[in-house]
Protein backbone atom coordinates (compact mmCIF):
# COMPACT_ATOMS: atom_id res chain seq x y z
CA UNK A 1 0.00 0.00 0.00
CA UNK A 2 1.36 3.46 -1.20
CA UNK A 3 -0.07 6.60 0.78
CA UNK A 4 0.65 9.92 -0.87
CA UNK A 5 0.83 12.81 2.10
CA UNK A 6 0.93 11.79 5.91
CA UNK A 7 -1.50 14.21 7.33
CA UNK A 8 -3.98 14.09 9.83
CA UNK A 9 -6.02 11.89 7.81
CA UNK A 10 -3.58 9.59 6.39
CA UNK A 11 -2.48 8.74 10.04
CA UNK A 12 -6.21 8.10 11.01
CA UNK A 13 -6.38 5.48 8.13
CA UNK A 14 -3.02 3.86 9.29
CA UNK A 15 -3.93 3.54 12.62
CA UNK A 16 -7.10 2.43 12.13
CA UNK A 17 -5.24 -0.75 9.57
CA UNK A 18 -3.02 -0.74 11.97
CA UNK A 19 -5.19 -1.92 15.06
CA UNK A 20 -6.49 -5.71 14.26
CA UNK A 21 -5.31 -7.74 11.46
CA UNK A 22 -3.88 -4.96 8.86
CA UNK A 23 -4.87 -5.57 5.25
CA UNK A 24 -1.28 -4.84 3.81
CA UNK A 25 2.01 -6.12 4.02
CA UNK A 26 3.50 -3.01 3.82
CA UNK A 27 2.25 0.73 4.15
CA UNK A 28 4.52 3.15 2.50
CA UNK A 29 3.80 6.58 3.45
CA UNK A 30 5.16 9.25 0.26
CA UNK A 31 5.42 12.90 1.80
CA UNK A 32 8.32 14.88 1.19
CA UNK A 33 7.93 16.37 4.58
CA UNK A 34 8.01 13.35 7.16
CA UNK A 35 11.12 11.53 7.87
CA UNK A 36 9.93 8.62 10.11
CA UNK A 37 7.18 5.84 9.29
CA UNK A 38 3.88 5.96 11.28
CA UNK A 39 4.81 2.88 13.47
CA UNK A 40 4.63 -0.87 12.46
CA UNK A 41 4.54 -1.88 9.07
CA UNK A 42 5.30 1.60 7.65
CA UNK A 43 8.33 3.37 5.74
CA UNK A 44 8.31 6.68 4.91
CA UNK A 45 10.20 8.05 1.86
CA UNK A 46 10.18 11.36 0.85
CA UNK A 47 9.37 11.17 -2.92
CA UNK A 48 7.51 8.22 -5.40
CA UNK A 49 11.05 8.20 -6.56
CA UNK A 50 12.55 6.56 -3.28
CA UNK A 51 10.08 3.90 -3.56
CA UNK A 52 11.21 0.42 -3.32
CA UNK A 53 9.50 -1.99 -6.35
CA UNK A 54 6.28 -2.89 -4.97
CA UNK A 55 5.01 -6.40 -4.82
CA UNK A 56 2.00 -6.95 -6.97
CA UNK A 57 -1.13 -6.42 -5.96
CA UNK A 58 -0.34 -3.17 -4.69
CA UNK A 59 -3.25 -0.23 -3.90
CA UNK A 60 -2.04 3.29 -4.29
CA UNK A 61 -4.13 6.20 -1.94
CA UNK A 62 -3.86 9.91 -2.26
CA UNK A 63 -4.16 11.77 0.77
CA UNK A 64 -2.73 14.89 -0.04
CA UNK A 65 -5.01 18.60 0.27
CA UNK A 66 -7.06 18.47 -2.79
CA UNK A 67 -5.62 22.30 -3.78
CA UNK A 68 -2.38 20.44 -4.74
CA UNK A 69 -3.39 17.00 -5.80
CA UNK A 70 -3.77 17.84 -9.45
CA UNK A 71 -0.55 19.28 -9.73
CA UNK A 72 1.20 15.79 -8.31
CA UNK A 73 -0.85 13.75 -10.75
CA UNK A 74 1.36 13.49 -13.46
CA UNK A 75 4.52 12.21 -11.55
CA UNK A 76 2.09 8.87 -9.89
CA UNK A 77 1.11 7.54 -13.23
CA UNK A 78 3.46 5.31 -13.77
CA UNK A 79 2.74 3.93 -10.29
CA UNK A 80 -0.94 4.10 -10.52
CA UNK A 81 -1.06 2.51 -13.85
CA UNK A 82 0.08 -0.86 -12.63
CA UNK A 83 -1.55 -0.32 -9.12
CA UNK A 84 -4.47 -2.98 -8.43
CA UNK A 85 -6.45 -0.23 -7.11
CA UNK A 86 -6.33 3.66 -6.98
CA UNK A 87 -7.95 5.59 -4.08
CA UNK A 88 -8.71 8.94 -3.08
CA UNK A 89 -9.73 11.13 -0.35
CA UNK A 90 -9.22 14.53 -1.41
CA UNK A 91 -12.79 16.51 -0.63
CA UNK A 92 -14.38 17.74 -3.86
CA UNK A 93 -12.07 16.36 -6.44
CA UNK A 94 -13.69 14.09 -8.65
CA UNK A 95 -13.30 11.09 -10.45
CA UNK A 96 -13.38 13.08 -14.22
CA UNK A 97 -9.80 14.84 -12.80
CA UNK A 98 -8.45 11.93 -11.39
CA UNK A 99 -8.74 9.96 -14.41
CA UNK A 100 -7.99 12.71 -16.32
CA UNK A 101 -4.18 12.99 -14.44
CA UNK A 102 -3.81 9.52 -14.22
CA UNK A 103 -5.25 7.74 -17.40
CA UNK A 104 -7.26 5.43 -15.34
CA UNK A 105 -10.49 4.97 -13.20
CA UNK A 106 -9.62 6.00 -9.28
CA UNK A 107 -12.87 4.69 -6.43
CA UNK A 108 -13.17 8.07 -4.60
CA UNK A 109 -12.92 7.73 -0.15
CA UNK A 110 -14.35 10.51 2.16
CA UNK A 111 -13.45 8.98 5.67
CA UNK A 112 -13.85 10.18 9.24
CA UNK A 113 -11.24 10.60 11.71
CA UNK A 114 -12.72 8.41 13.99
CA UNK A 115 -11.24 5.59 11.63
CA UNK A 116 -8.16 5.28 13.91
CA UNK A 117 -9.96 3.92 16.13
CA UNK A 118 -12.03 1.22 13.73
CA UNK A 119 -14.74 3.54 14.29
CA UNK A 120 -15.55 5.52 11.55
CA UNK A 121 -17.57 6.14 8.86
CA UNK A 122 -16.30 5.68 4.82
CA UNK A 123 -17.99 6.55 2.35
CA UNK A 124 -17.01 5.64 -1.70
CA UNK A 125 -17.37 6.14 -4.89
CA UNK A 126 -16.89 3.99 -7.86
CA UNK A 127 -17.48 5.30 -11.50
CA UNK A 128 -16.68 2.63 -13.16
CA UNK A 129 -18.86 -0.84 -12.25
CA UNK A 130 -16.92 -3.32 -10.68
CA UNK A 131 -16.42 -7.07 -10.43
CA UNK A 132 -17.40 -8.74 -7.44
CA UNK A 133 -13.53 -10.11 -6.75
CA UNK A 134 -12.66 -5.77 -6.48
CA UNK A 135 -15.75 -4.95 -4.83
CA UNK A 136 -14.95 -8.01 -1.90
CA UNK A 137 -11.25 -6.31 -1.89
CA UNK A 138 -12.16 -2.70 -1.57
CA UNK A 139 -14.41 -3.61 1.26
CA UNK A 140 -11.98 -6.09 2.83
CA UNK A 141 -9.40 -2.94 2.67
CA UNK A 142 -11.87 -0.58 4.19
CA UNK A 143 -13.88 -2.97 6.97
CA UNK A 144 -11.14 -2.50 9.72
CA UNK A 145 -11.95 1.31 9.62
CA UNK A 146 -15.51 1.25 10.69
CA UNK A 147 -18.72 1.67 8.77
CA UNK A 148 -19.02 1.38 5.19
CA UNK A 149 -21.67 3.94 3.02
CA UNK A 150 -21.44 2.95 -0.73
CA UNK A 151 -22.78 5.90 -3.25
CA UNK A 152 -23.76 5.89 -6.31
CA UNK A 153 -22.97 9.57 -6.95
CA UNK A 154 -20.10 12.23 -6.09
CA UNK A 155 -22.57 14.13 -5.14
CA UNK A 156 -23.48 11.93 -2.05
CA UNK A 157 -19.71 11.62 -1.51
CA UNK A 158 -20.24 15.70 -1.09
CA UNK A 159 -23.59 15.11 1.58
CA UNK A 160 -21.03 12.41 3.24
CA UNK A 161 -18.16 14.81 3.43
CA UNK A 162 -20.78 17.65 4.95
CA UNK A 163 -21.91 15.19 7.49
CA UNK A 164 -19.65 12.60 8.49
CA UNK A 165 -16.62 13.37 7.24
CA UNK A 166 -16.68 17.26 8.93
CA UNK A 167 -18.85 15.70 11.78
CA UNK A 168 -16.40 14.58 14.32
CA UNK A 169 -16.11 19.07 14.44
CA UNK A 170 -19.14 19.41 15.21
CA UNK A 171 -19.36 16.78 17.68
CA UNK A 172 -16.50 17.61 19.40
CA UNK A 173 -17.36 21.42 18.91
CA UNK A 174 -20.79 20.52 21.14
CA UNK A 175 -19.06 18.79 23.98
CA UNK A 176 -16.60 22.38 24.23
CA UNK A 177 -20.29 23.75 24.26
CA UNK A 178 -21.23 21.43 26.91
CA UNK A 179 -17.75 22.23 29.03
CA UNK A 180 -18.57 25.71 29.16
CA UNK A 181 -22.03 25.19 29.99
CA UNK A 182 -20.71 23.40 33.00
CA UNK A 183 -18.37 25.77 33.77
CA UNK A 184 -20.98 28.73 33.28
CA UNK A 185 -23.29 26.86 35.95
CA UNK A 186 -20.39 27.21 38.51
CA UNK A 187 -19.07 23.85 38.26
CA UNK A 188 -15.57 22.54 39.05
CA UNK A 189 -13.39 23.87 36.41
CA UNK A 190 -11.27 20.59 36.72
CA UNK A 191 -14.52 18.62 36.20
CA UNK A 192 -16.36 20.22 33.79
CA UNK A 193 -14.23 18.30 30.94
CA UNK A 194 -14.61 14.82 32.52
CA UNK A 195 -18.29 15.53 33.40
CA UNK A 196 -19.11 16.39 29.72
CA UNK A 197 -17.64 13.71 28.18
CA UNK A 198 -19.14 11.41 30.35
CA UNK A 199 -22.58 12.43 30.04
CA UNK A 200 -21.87 12.04 25.87
CA UNK A 201 -20.47 9.28 25.99
CA UNK A 202 -22.46 7.61 28.73
CA UNK A 203 -25.58 8.61 27.37
CA UNK A 204 -24.40 7.29 23.81
CA UNK A 205 -23.67 4.00 25.76
CA UNK A 206 -27.61 3.87 26.66
CA UNK A 207 -28.37 4.44 23.45
CA UNK A 208 -26.51 1.25 22.36
CA UNK A 209 -27.80 -0.83 25.09
CA UNK A 210 -31.69 0.10 24.14
CA UNK A 211 -34.02 -0.34 21.23
CA UNK A 212 -35.38 3.12 21.84
CA UNK A 213 -34.94 5.89 19.30
CA UNK A 214 -33.60 9.64 20.38
CA UNK A 215 -36.39 11.21 20.53
CA UNK A 216 -37.88 8.04 22.79
CA UNK A 217 -35.06 8.38 25.19
CA UNK A 218 -35.02 12.14 25.50
CA UNK A 219 -38.85 12.00 26.27
CA UNK A 220 -38.06 9.52 29.05
CA UNK A 221 -35.86 12.68 30.90
CA UNK A 222 -38.49 15.30 30.47
CA UNK A 223 -41.33 15.53 32.76
CA UNK A 224 -43.86 17.98 31.88
CA UNK A 225 -43.10 21.44 34.05
CA UNK A 226 -39.97 20.18 34.72
CA UNK A 227 -35.91 21.43 34.53
CA UNK A 228 -35.00 19.15 31.60
CA UNK A 229 -38.21 20.80 29.43
CA UNK A 230 -37.50 24.22 30.72
CA UNK A 231 -33.52 23.36 28.96
CA UNK A 232 -35.09 22.06 26.10
CA UNK A 233 -37.64 24.93 25.26
CA UNK A 234 -34.34 26.80 24.50
CA UNK A 235 -32.13 23.88 23.01
CA UNK A 236 -35.05 22.93 20.84
CA UNK A 237 -36.60 25.55 19.70
CA UNK A 238 -37.90 25.44 16.50
CA UNK A 239 -36.39 28.64 15.19
CA UNK A 240 -32.94 28.98 17.03
CA UNK A 241 -32.63 25.83 18.28
CA UNK A 242 -29.96 23.05 18.10
CA UNK A 243 -31.87 21.21 15.32
CA UNK A 244 -31.82 24.35 12.33
CA UNK A 245 -28.47 24.89 13.66
CA UNK A 246 -27.32 21.63 12.82
CA UNK A 247 -29.32 22.24 9.13
CA UNK A 248 -27.30 25.08 8.82
CA UNK A 249 -23.92 23.62 9.37
CA UNK A 250 -24.17 20.70 7.30
CA UNK A 251 -25.79 22.94 4.31
CA UNK A 252 -22.63 25.24 4.47
CA UNK A 253 -20.53 22.30 4.84
CA UNK A 254 -22.44 20.57 1.56
CA UNK A 255 -22.03 24.12 -0.46
CA UNK A 256 -18.09 24.04 0.44
CA UNK A 257 -17.38 20.24 -0.49
CA UNK A 258 -19.42 21.61 -3.98
CA UNK A 259 -22.65 20.09 -3.45
CA UNK A 260 -24.93 20.58 -6.13
CA UNK A 261 -28.27 18.84 -5.59
CA UNK A 262 -31.19 20.51 -4.06
CA UNK A 263 -30.20 20.67 -0.47
CA UNK A 264 -26.85 22.98 -2.22
CA UNK A 265 -25.93 25.63 -4.22
CA UNK A 266 -21.95 25.31 -4.48
CA UNK A 267 -20.13 24.82 -7.72
CA UNK A 268 -18.68 21.78 -8.39
CA UNK A 269 -14.80 21.33 -8.56
N1 LIG B 1 -8.88 15.77 8.08
C1 LIG B 1 -10.04 15.16 7.88
O1 LIG B 1 -10.85 14.96 8.81
C2 LIG B 1 -10.39 14.66 6.50
C3 LIG B 1 -11.56 13.90 6.33
C4 LIG B 1 -11.85 13.38 5.07
C5 LIG B 1 -11.02 13.66 4.00
N2 LIG B 1 -9.92 14.44 4.19
C6 LIG B 1 -9.08 14.71 3.02
O2 LIG B 1 -7.79 14.21 3.32
C7 LIG B 1 -6.83 14.97 2.60
C8 LIG B 1 -5.72 15.32 3.57
O3 LIG B 1 -6.28 16.10 4.61
P1 LIG B 1 -5.53 16.23 6.01
O4 LIG B 1 -6.46 16.89 6.93
O5 LIG B 1 -4.92 14.93 6.37
O6 LIG B 1 -4.41 17.29 5.57
P2 LIG B 1 -2.91 17.39 6.06
O7 LIG B 1 -2.81 17.01 7.51
O8 LIG B 1 -2.40 18.75 5.65
O9 LIG B 1 -2.18 16.25 5.23
C9 LIG B 1 -1.68 16.42 3.93
C10 LIG B 1 -0.25 15.93 3.93
O10 LIG B 1 0.25 15.95 2.59
C11 LIG B 1 1.60 16.41 2.65
N3 LIG B 1 2.11 16.86 1.36
C12 LIG B 1 2.28 18.12 0.89
N4 LIG B 1 2.81 18.08 -0.35
C13 LIG B 1 3.00 16.78 -0.68
C14 LIG B 1 3.52 16.09 -1.81
N5 LIG B 1 3.97 16.76 -2.88
N6 LIG B 1 3.56 14.73 -1.79
C15 LIG B 1 3.11 14.05 -0.73
N7 LIG B 1 2.60 14.66 0.38
C16 LIG B 1 2.55 15.99 0.40
C17 LIG B 1 1.51 17.51 3.68
O11 LIG B 1 2.79 17.90 4.13
P3 LIG B 1 2.99 19.41 4.71
O12 LIG B 1 2.00 19.59 5.81
O13 LIG B 1 4.40 19.42 5.17
O14 LIG B 1 2.70 20.32 3.54
C18 LIG B 1 0.67 16.81 4.76
O15 LIG B 1 1.50 16.00 5.59
C19 LIG B 1 -7.53 16.20 2.02
O16 LIG B 1 -7.67 16.04 0.64
C20 LIG B 1 -8.87 16.19 2.71
O17 LIG B 1 -9.89 16.65 1.84
C21 LIG B 1 -9.58 14.92 5.41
Amino acid sequence: MVVVGAGQMARAMVAGWQRQACPFHTIYTVDPHQSEGLGENTMACAHPEDLPPLPHPYVVMFAVKPQILGDLLPQWKGITANARLVLSIAAGFSCARLQQGLGRPVIRLMPNTPVAVGSGIVGYYTPTVWDDPTQAFVQDILRPLGLLVPVGSEDDLNRITAFSGSGPAYIYAFLEGLEQAALSLGLSPDLAPAMAQTLMRGSLNLKDASPQSAAALRQAVTSKGGTTEAGLSILMHPDTGLFPLLNATVQAAYRRAGGIGEQGSGNER
